[in-house]
């Protein structure tokens, strides 16, 4: 229609094109017929110049957004073998630590990383990181009462890493302990809502506020791993040691790092699924109300008991980790559903455990952290005030909710995934009559595929439970309807 139209209008003379615009613009509009020829030639032409330039400008402006738009397209597309992870260990605590490394450490799917010791490299394993001795680092100052030198030797491993020179695509530098389990995928994914030729520093703090309080709430805390963008971290090599020569009274390596960011001028930006885990013992609690961002990394696990029953630290972690490579965006993510005819309340965390509340619970108060474990800090004086919201973990485990722990995981044809959680038993409790039997309960859920778009905020996803029920259960993870309550229809 509108092509006939201007067809039919035919390059009419440019004066006269002119003029049928005049009426929408203020001046001319006014009295054009007062105006000598002269002044109205002078007129037209600066007229027909602006518009030019307004044409020409926009397109200009196009060009440039489309072409912004072609430049960031390579971002979303960050790939594992983007990351260089650097693992800060002593040759007395790889020994025992490397088992954890090598969980999560897989060459074959192109994970990058090395491995900084202080001593005494020791044989090679296909299996994990190559390893390499970090330089002196006697010429440095250490003032902290008590500290341990060690922590300039860590905090080079950001400039030694960087100086190696074995950065060809590194668009990220991470970093973190022996102690430190990534799960890699996730990372790849919350690191490609970056873009790494801009100067990034991304981690988190620790979920002590005490510790925060002490160290810093803006600093990454290194166990837990931070990433840094490429271009940040070759200048960040270049000016390291001048910091470290400034920063010789405080503890750790990460403040060192940390202070020297903030004289760059730059900050943190916090990501929540980094996990410095600065408490002790039974982290259940913790795990079953992950905030809804994907886990990236799991630290002090010699602190922390197994997460499973009947398993030692390392079966727990590569039980967790053996779920997240079925679906690696949903390990940890809670879902809560409700069957209103028998009035349970379930909380499915997925790929480590599920519970089976008798009555109806509200959501928020699902969502808070049961108080499980202890403070990082021992002794009577302290604290335990963290950085979440927590409730009491009853004592008595028959005023707990039935609990579940992963079993087993296995994926189908149409890319659904079925999870199963076996009852934990915890001894001769009265249950309610819907629940007494139950033994076994079964997940199904689709492969969740996050893109920056769905992180940007994310949205809890909602759960059925397919009735009847007696001694197993079966229940569907899905994707909420647009104006669906997670709550119990009563
Ligand atoms: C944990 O269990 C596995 C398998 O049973 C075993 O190979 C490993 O040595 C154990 N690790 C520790 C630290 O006990
Ligand atoms: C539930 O399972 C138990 C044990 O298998 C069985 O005895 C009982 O009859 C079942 N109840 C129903 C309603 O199916």
């Amino acid at each position: 229609m509108n092509q006939t139209r201007r067809k039919r209008r035919s390059d009419p003379p440019l004066s006269s094109r002119l003029d049928s615009l005049s009426p929408e613009m203020p001046f001319p509009s006014k009295s054009p017929s007062l105006l000598s020829p002269r002044v109205r030639n002078i007129f037209l032409l600066l007229t027909f110049c602006s518009l030019t330039f307004t044409v020409f400008t926009y397109c200009t402006f196009r060009r440039d957004q489309i072409s912004s738009i072609a430049r960031s397209l390579p971002l979303f597309s960050t790939q594992r073998r983007h990351l260089l992870f650097s693992i800060a260990a002593s040759r007395d605590s790889w020994l025992r630590r490397s088992s954890y490394v090598r969980l999560w450490y897989s060459p074959a799917s192109s994970t990058r990383a090395v491995v900084f010791l202080d001593r005494g490299a020791g044989g090679l394993d296909p299996d994990l990181p190559p390893v390499v001795v970090s330089q002196d680092t006697s010429r440095f100052p250490y003032t902290f009462p008590g500290g341990l030198r060690s922590a300039i030797r860590v905090a080079r491993v950001v400039k030694e890493t960087v100086d190696r020179g074995d950065n060809k695509d590194v668009r990220w530098f991470v970093f973190g302990d022996d102690d430190t389990v990534f799960f890699v995928d996730n990372l790849v994914t919350v690191l490609s809502k970056y873009d790494h030729r801009k100067w990034w520093y991304v981690g988190g703090n620790s979920e002590s506020y005490d510790q925060n309080v002490r160290y810093s709430f803006d600093m990454a805390f290194g166990g837990g791993g931070f990433a840094i963008s490429a271009s940040l971290g070759k200048v960040l090599a270049r000016v390291l040691d001048s910091c470290l020569m400034r920063y010789a009274h405080m503890y750790g390596s990460d403040s060192r790092i940390f202070s020297c960011l903030a004289e760059l001028g730059v900050a943190l930006t916090h990501e929540p699924g980094f996990h410095q885990i600065d408490v002790r013992g039974n982290l259940f609690g913790l795990l079953c109300a992950h905030p809804l961002a994907p886990l990236v990394s799991l630290h002090h696990l010699d602190a922390v008991d197994p997460f499973f029953p009947k398993t030692n630290r390392t079966e727990s972690v590569a039980r967790l980790i053996g779920a997240a490579s079925f679906d690696s965006a949903r390990i940890l993510q809670q879902s809560v559903c409700y069957d209103s005819s028998n009035i349970v309340t379930v909380s499915v965390v997925w790929g480590y455990a599920i519970q089976v509340y008798e009555g109806n619970k509200l959501l928020p108060d699902l969502l808070t952290l049961q108080k499980t474990f202890s403070t990082w800090r021992r002794g009577s004086g302290v604290r335990s005030n963290y950085m979440f919201s927590t409730r009491e973990y009853p004592r008595d485990p028959c005023a707990r909710p039935l609990v579940f722990f992963l079993n087993g995981v296995g994926s189908d044809e149409t890319g659904g995934t079925w999870s199963s959680y076996r009852l934990h038993s915890v001894g001769n409790c009265h249950r309610a009559e819907a629940v007494k039997q139950l033994q076994r309960i079964r997940v199904f859920s689709r492969k969740l595929k996050l893109n920056v778009e769905q992180m940007n905020p994310p949205r809890r996803q909602c759960c059925d439970i397919s009735s009847p029920y007696n001694t197993s259960m079966v229940i569907n993870i899905r994707q909420c309807m647009p104006d669906e309550l997670i709550a119990m229809v009563t």
